[in-house]
């Protein structure tokens, strides 16, 4: 089901699945602190193609899914295990109208992973969104990029840009907010915040950082004119990176840095 978005979807779930599959393997710590019980239901914002959904639907009542790629959506529901699960393609930011829009029942915990720094353009809205999705008391329990997150491939591709005569930051579709700010968003509109910290995590890349930057990097990529150009600024960024990336075995790898947060509606 398609509510509230507008953008073109530039999410291929296939990409996502080949480049990325560690993605949603990394997020069972989250679902860990989660610490789902049997009777919750429980909302999933920006649940991807679904396989950490997937395993949330084993340890509860009922779980929504909603994503903003259909693509990622429709993989989702193709991989669907539990009977206990919907999905719906929604605008995170824009998760409050279609609660109440869709008079969706309130739910005990919402969990994220690795999905809310790409709603960049209102985070504000997110945090108001997983207010308004909770009971009373509900538990709002996230990992999500934090500040210096992939820090070494986002400056790489703002100077690749910054070379090429335009404004590179202007196209960065991350929010990596810090500790600090964060907290503050999150007090500032009725969370009590119980633990949030960013965390380094190195992270072995499924297969380099040119198919990292063609799964992730896609909206510096369209920035660039011509397929050539394009090709010509991941070699750079390649090249760049390889000598501190690229283990003696050939591997890649870049640190992440997750912002982790358990916070209660008050
Ligand atoms: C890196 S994936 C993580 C997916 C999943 N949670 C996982 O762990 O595999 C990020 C997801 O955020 C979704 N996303 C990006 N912007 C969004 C928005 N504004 N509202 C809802 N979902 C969004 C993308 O479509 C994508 O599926």
């Amino acid at each position: 089901m398609t509510e509230n978005t507008t953008q073109e979807d530039q999410w291929d779930s296939e990409n996502y699945n080949t480049h990325a599959s560690f993605v949603p393997k990394l997020g069972n710590t989250i679902l860990a602190m989660l610490n789902a019980q049997s009777h919750e239901r429980i909302l999933d914002l920006g649940c991807g193609s679904g396989e950490l959904t997937n395993d949330l639907a084993g340890q509860c009542a009922h779980v929504v899914g909603i994503d903003s790629s259909e693509n990622m959506i429709n993989k989702a529901i193709r991989i669907q295990r539990h009977k206990n699960t919907e999905y719906y393609v929604v605008d995170g930011q824009a998760l409050s109208s279609w609660l109440t829009s869709k008079q969706i029942p309130l739910f005990d915990a919402v969990f994220s992973s690795a999905a809310l720094h790409w709603m960049k353009e209102d985070p504000v809205a997110v945090i108001k969104g997983m207010h308004d999705a909770l009971k009373p008391g509900g538990r709002m329990v996230v990992e999500a990029g934090g500040f210096m997150n992939v820090g070494e491939v986002h400056t790489a591709l703002i100077q690749a840009l910054n070379r090429r005569g335009l404004d590179g930051k202007s196209y960065s579709p991350w929010f990596f907010p810090s500790d600090v700010y964060y907290k503050q968003l999150l007090e500032e509109n009725g969370f009590d915040v119980k633990d949030i910290a960013l965390v380094p995590r190195p992270t072995h890349l499924n297969t380099d950082i040119a198919g990292w930057i063609e799964t992730f990097g896609f909206t510096f990529l369209e920035a660039l004119k011509t397929e050539q150009e394009r090709q010509e600024a991941v070699r750079e960024i390649v090249e760049q990176l390889r000598p501190g990336y690229q283990r003696e075995d050939g591997s890649w790898h870049i640190m992440y840095v997750r912002l982790r947060v358990v916070a209660i509606k008050k």
